[in-house]
């Protein structure tokens, strides 16, 4: 069990699997969104280019499948312990917004969000719903592109440095979920690590990161999250 007033700053490092228990499907491995989608076709910038309207309908069907799903007590559980204790932040990979909807405020997207859209010219927006309200800028009547970061993106530099900040200076840094194979969010650990954080890894399966952990769970998220906070378990 932990508690988390023994500790300064807790981050929580969340993946697909972190989602995997709401039924939002991961991104590799059986059933996972890579094995049934070519990512050249959907998520790249020359996807886009090549043919915009493609890539923002596969983003709607992704759009209608996390609507479908809600967040699990995991998620929950999280930002129960965020209300009662503010050094706790979410940086997650996920661009379906769980952890904000199972009411986590501190969340850093360093992949973006599936509820924006952005035009090159005139900035981001948020579009929350089935289908986007328009595919087109309003102001210049340009394609908008979904605000996340494809294959071959860069990240965004002002997001990498605040993650980066709470990553180096946490004291426990709890990975949920991911393989650990996209750069540059599967440096993140080996930062905790340095820094002498506590580092536990929550996933099933072990990562090409797991070495870097002090702690391994090999369970679902939920299940896991309970036996490491079950004093913040729903009555
Ligand atoms: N609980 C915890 N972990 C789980 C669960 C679960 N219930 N189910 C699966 N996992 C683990 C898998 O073992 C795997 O290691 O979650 C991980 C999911 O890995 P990926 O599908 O590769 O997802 P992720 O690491 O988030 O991918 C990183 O890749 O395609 C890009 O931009 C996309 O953000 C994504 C990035």
């Amino acid at each position: 069990m932990i508690n988390p007033k023994d500790h300064k700053q807790i981050v929580f490092f969340t993946g697909a699997g972190m989602s995997a228990e709401s039924g939002v499907p991961t991104y590799r491995g059986k059933g996972g969104v890579w094995s049934r989608y070519n990512y050249e076709d959907y998520a790249c910038r020359a996807a886009f280019e090549r043919d915009p309207e493609k890539v923002l309908k596969f983003h709607e069907l992704r759009r209608k499948a996390a609507l479908k799903c809600k967040p699990h007590d995991g998620h929950t559980l999280i930002s129960r312990i965020e209300q009662v204790f503010p050094h706790v932040t979410v940086v997650t990979q996920n661009i379906d917004g769980m952890h904000q909807r199972a009411g986590s405020r501190k969340v850093i997207e360093l992949h973006g969000s599936l509820w924006r859209l952005r035009c090159p010219d005139h900035g981001i927006s948020e579009d929350i719903g089935e289908t986007y309200k328009s595919y087109s800028c309003e102001k210049c009547g340009g394609w908008l592109r979904p605000d996340i970061v494809w294959f071959g993106d860069a990240l965004d530099r002002e997001v990498i440095r605040e993650a980066t900040n709470y990553i180096g200076t946490c004291d426990l840094f709890i990975s949920i979920g991911t393989s650990g194979v996209v750069h540059p969010a599967a440096g993140f650990p080996s930062i905790a690590n340095a820094n002498g954080a506590l580092c536990i890894e929550i996933n099933p399966e072990a990562t090409p990161l797991s070495y870097l952990f002090n702690k391994h769970i090999r369970e679902p998220a939920g299940t896991a999250l309970f036996k490491l906070f079950p004093q913040f378990q729903q009555q």
